[in-house]
């Protein structure tokens, strides 16, 4: 559940201009898309658009609307099992691998949803929510965007799969090649430190609660892992020596038959990689990205260093501002550091691998109900992600943010940054 300052609860009318900013959002990442553009699911993990702007509306229905307005009136009845994605409490759903199979309703029934649902959440503000149906509020807005990213994940998947490899965005020059110069390794004394979140500003649950955890003293590499160091890595036969994987990773490379990231596939003798705006040349000074957990260890075991570990990371970025290339900048794609002292690339470009399991911190409780159901049932089998990506809105990061995925899953704006004991 969401923790919100009672302070900024006061403040409706910053609630509201944040709801109608995250939607407008979402509707100006529909416009560039088709109905079958925003209709087709290309794979089991990756949901069409049109149920990302779906789902997002029908949580407010679901979580907001129902359960607080009087005289809501729903929709569409039969929306509850189309675009319920995991909500056992909440009821039976269209199975995830088949979201793909709803032509209908067709992408302008789904806009006339989301204005339904945006006038009733409008006439809740004027009424004035009390502070629970505030939070809520703000859980679906920080909820929207996270599908925001997905929507764009899963449109770059889905162009992948087409012979034309369409452009999201119109294509954009990769612009003058910087190279960010040698990674520099930079130490940290370690000992006792507070990893969470606390304090007035909205949290997912599972960022808190805030407490103490030991690091023995370590360093961590100033700036990403480059597509030019990780194609060394590819040419050096990475990923042909079973002693530099882990036993999980080994089995799914032979499995799937990954010979080199996701997106990557070579054109007359160069080396090429799916963005969101179209294929393209691969940068050698942009940052690695698009790569599963196994990779992006078997990558660090090869450069003779590791992974950081989440408290690693937090304890480094928590001086740093949150400022990096985000969705907003409209680029979307990751870019090559800027020359610079310091920690670079902490904030955006991709999301980092760490070590750690995606795990409760200690005394970790999932608050009683649907959105208990939000994150604390995931706490298996996954690892954490950090800083966010270039598709991952501004105001939606945090240093405690804590994003999760399976060790396979390489469809994600993912690389890493290498890490060492001290
Ligand atoms: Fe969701």
């Amino acid at each position: 559940m969401a923790h919100v300052s009672r302070k900024s609860l006061t403040d409706v009318s910053a609630l509201a201009a944040r709801y109608r900013a995250v939607r407008e959002d979402s509707r100006a990442l529909g416009a560039p898309l088709s109905d079958a553009d925003a209709t087709v699911q290309s794979m089991p993990d990756a949901s069409p658009a049109k149920w990302h702007l779906a789902h997002t509306t029908w949580f407010f229905e679901t979580m907001v609307l129902k359960p607080n307005l009087a005289g809501y009136e729903v929709f569409d009845d039969s929306y509850n099992y189309l675009f319920n994605s995991y909500y056992e409490t909440i009821g039976e759903r269209q199975p995830r691998p088949r979201r793909g199979m709803i032509t209908r309703p067709a992408l302008d029934e789904i806009f006339a949803y989301r204005a339904h649902v945006d006038a009733a959440i409008e006439t809740l503000m004027e009424r004035g929510p009390a502070p629970d149906v505030a939070e809520l509020i703000e859980l679906g807005c920080h909820h929207e965007q996270q599908h925001q990213e997905l929507l764009l994940t899963d449109i770059l998947h889905l162009f992948d799969q087409s012979p034309l490899k369409p452009a999201y965005r119109d294509p954009q020059p990769l612009g003058v090649a910087a190279d960010p110069g040698e990674v520099r390794f930079i130490g940290f004394d370690g000992g006792i430190v507070e990893i969470g979140h606390e304090g007035d500003g909205f949290a997912f649950d599972c960022e808190g609660p805030r407490h103490r955890a030991l690091l023995e003293p370590y360093r961590l590499a100033d700036r990403l892992v480059t597509n030019g160091e990780y194609l060394a890595f590819v040419e050096d036969g990475g990923y042909r020596d079973p002693l530099l994987w882990l036993s999980a990773g080994w089995g799914t490379i032979l499995g799937e038959g990954w010979t080199r990231p996701f997106y990557w596939h070579e054109r007359d003798g160069e080396m090429w990689t799916m963005t969101l705006r179209g294929a393209q040349p691969l940068d050698l000074n942009a940052p690695v990205t698009h790569l599963s957990y196994f990779e992006a260890d078997a990558f660090a075991t090869w450069a003779g260093k590791r992974l950081p570990t989440e408290f690693e990371w937090e304890n480094a970025a928590a001086s740093l501002p949150v400022e990096g290339n985000f969705a907003g900048s409209g680029r979307l794609r990751p870019k090559p550091a800027a020359p610079g002292e310091g920690l670079r690339q902490m904030y955006g470009d991709v999301w980092e691998w760490t070590r750690s399991p995606f795990s409760p911190y200690p005394r970790f409780k999932p608050v009683e109900g649907a959105v208990g159901e939000y994150n604390g049932k995931f706490m298996c089998g996954q690892f954490v992600l950090r800083g966010g990506s270039c598709a991952t809105p501004e105001n939606h990061i945090r240093t405690t943010y804590r994003n999760f995925f399976p060790p396979d899953a390489r469809w994600q704006f993912s690389g890493l940054r290498l890490a060492e004991d001290a």
